[in-house]
């Protein structure tokens, strides 16, 4: 028996170091951590469970029969996050360079289902060189079955990337179909082909960092939904965003408890939107002034910035925030935003998370870069994410709601639950100005002073439609409401409809723009 307990002591050891103190140094090195360190950062101290410690590689080419590690490259296992399931897997870069084989794929694609079955989240760590050259086909294959299970685990459980090291070549379509990819700066990159390849096909010279390093992804591509200077960091906030969010589809985000204050107006939102309705104003400020204090956590904060999505607590509630930017291309909708917002939508309406819109938008953004690249079919995304959203749904319009975006924002027509307005809200087709000038352009021509016309036309315009009444007597707007009062209301309409139940037409899926 003590020789079995010490064969048994020999191999968990071995397993433990994966490809040896030496690469280990060479990672540590490099400023990142190993699969293991990693782990034990991020899960509640002493939870973790490794699932297939022992799994080794069957290939025989190359060597590699004489080449094994235990574990091959990958730590798969469950643990907690503040106390709450969650399945993982952490590619070890010591062994192989993290690249996937097929034992590899194995290990992560049964975490997955185990994952599935139990409906927790699951959360991937990425450090690899990719397929595992030797196995070929194999290693491709291994690939294809985990983005099959990421694409059936997605809108079932909440799975999130985070990529600390290489990821690249196919490697990436896996993060790619999660709900969220965090990226660590400066020390992971992801590309589909990388700089030698783009070197030779488009005679373009580009480093790593800057063909696929975390600020690039972060502020370009949008392919990350977050970044964070160091590992540590990445890890403590991927916790947080779990803090959000439920276990499955089937469940509700936890309700954290929240110490109802007798007044829980906010004096200070009155002051916010400026008098001049084309002054910035940073919307973030109304945000943070509705919910929970210090419980906004942003999604993509630096990509499309002109739209502002989230999450936060309101009564200890979580709910999805999206808002226009006013204070970044006049918090017009294009292209990158309508696709940010859309996704943030669906994650939420996926995952029974209520959604709260800020509006203040002055319509869609003009030109042939925004009509060639598709503003059309990218702009359906966000209206067709909100028409099918079954989710608790509320909107507050604080100034613009122009045009069609006036619709696309979360408007009642498509199903939003309670639409308040500020008495700043101005609910028209478009601007004052632009519309004096269309419907009476004859007049203007006209008149002796067509300057003082113009005028003139714009205030009866704005009088008419700059406003939230007209809306509000035709039932659009349900309650125009004060600034200071939008959280208490805000509050208490989650709660109102927190047993909502609102069932989409039997389909097999629908069919929204890509
Ligand atoms: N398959 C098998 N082994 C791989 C591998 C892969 N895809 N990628 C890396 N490795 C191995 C290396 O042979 C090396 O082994 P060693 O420790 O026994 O020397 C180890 O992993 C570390 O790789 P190394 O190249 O020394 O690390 P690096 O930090 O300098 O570079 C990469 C990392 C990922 C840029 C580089 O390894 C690389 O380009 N890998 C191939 C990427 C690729 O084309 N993958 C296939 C397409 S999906």
């Amino acid at each position: 028996m003590k020789d079995k307990l010490q064969e048994l002591e020999e191999m968990n050891r071995s397993a433990e170091l994966g490809g040896g103190e030496k690469r280990i140094a060479s990672q540590h090195k490099k400023g990142k951590l190993t699969a293991r360190e990693r782990l034990l950062l991020f899960l509640d101290e002493g939870t973790f469970h490794e699932v297939g410690k022992l799994v080794r590689h069957r290939e025989v080419q190359f060597g590699l029969d004489k080449e094994h590690y235990l574990g091959d490259g990958v730590v798969t296992g469950y643990g907690k996050v503040a106390g709450r399931l969650v399945y993982v897997f952490s590619q070890d870069f010591t062994v192989f360079g993290g690249s996937l084989s097929e034992s590899h794929a194995e290990k992560i694609c049964k975490i997955m289902d185990m994952a599935m079955k139990n409906g927790a989240p699951i959360i991937g760590l990425n450090d690899s060189g990719g397929a595992r050259i030797q196995e070929g086909v194999k290693s491709l294959g291994g690939y294809a079955d985990i983005f099959f299970k990421n694409t059936m685990a997605s809108g079932v459980i909440p799975q999130i990337s985070c990529i600390m090291g290489p990821c690249a070549g196919g490697a990436v379509y896996s993060p790619a179909i999660t709900d969220f990819i965090m990226m660590v700066e400066q020390t992971s990159y992801m590309f589909v082909t990388g700089p030698n390849v783009v070197k030779t096909v488009t005679q373009e010279d580009v480093t790593s960092e800057a063909l696929g390093g975390a600020s690039t992804h972060s502020t370009k591509s949008g392919v990350t939904h977050f970044t964070a200077a160091n590992e540590a960091i990445a890890l403590k906030n991927i916790r947080q965003l779990l803090s959000y969010i439920p276990q499955n589809c089937e469940e509700d985000a936890p309700i954290y408890p929240y110490e109802f204050q007798e007044d829980e107006s906010r004096p200070q939102l009155n002051t916010i939107v400026p008098e001049n309705p084309n002054q910035p104003y940073d919307i973030r400020e109304v945000v943070e002034g509705c919910v929970d204090d210090k419980t906004f956590f942003e999604v993509h904060p630096d990509y499309a910035e002109n739209i502002v999505v989230g999450f936060a607590k309101i009564g200890g509630r979580s709910i999805g925030v999206v808002g226009n930017q006013p204070a970044v291309l006049a918090g017009v909708l294009d292209i990158n935003a309508s696709k940010k917002a859309a996704r943030f939508v669906r994650f939420c309406d996926a995952f029974n998370i209520p959604l709260l819109v800020f509006e203040d938008v002055p319509g869609f953004l003009p030109g042939t870069d925004q009509e060639w690249n598709g503003i059309i079919s990218n702009g359906a995304k966000l209206l067709y994410a909100f028409c099918e959203a079954t989710v608790p749904r509320i909107t507050v319009i604080t100034r613009k709601a122009y045009g069609g975006a006036y619709d696309v924002m979360n408007s009642k027509h498509i199903g939003a639950d309670l639409n308040y307005a500020w008495p700043t809200a101005e609910i028209a087709v478009m601007g004052a100005q632009g519309a004096a000038e269309i419907i009476f352009k004859k007049e203007i021509k006209e008149a002796k002073n067509p300057e003082e016309k113009l005028q003139e036309k714009i205030e009866q315009y704005t009088d008419e439609f700059a406003n939230p009444y007209k809306a509000a007597h035709r039932g659009y707007v349900d309650e125009v409401i004060t600034p200071a009062q939008t959280r208490e209301r805000l509050i208490s309409a989650f709660e109102m409809l927190s047993n909502k139940v609102d069932h989409l037409p039997k389909k097999k899926h629908g069919n929204i723009p890509l």
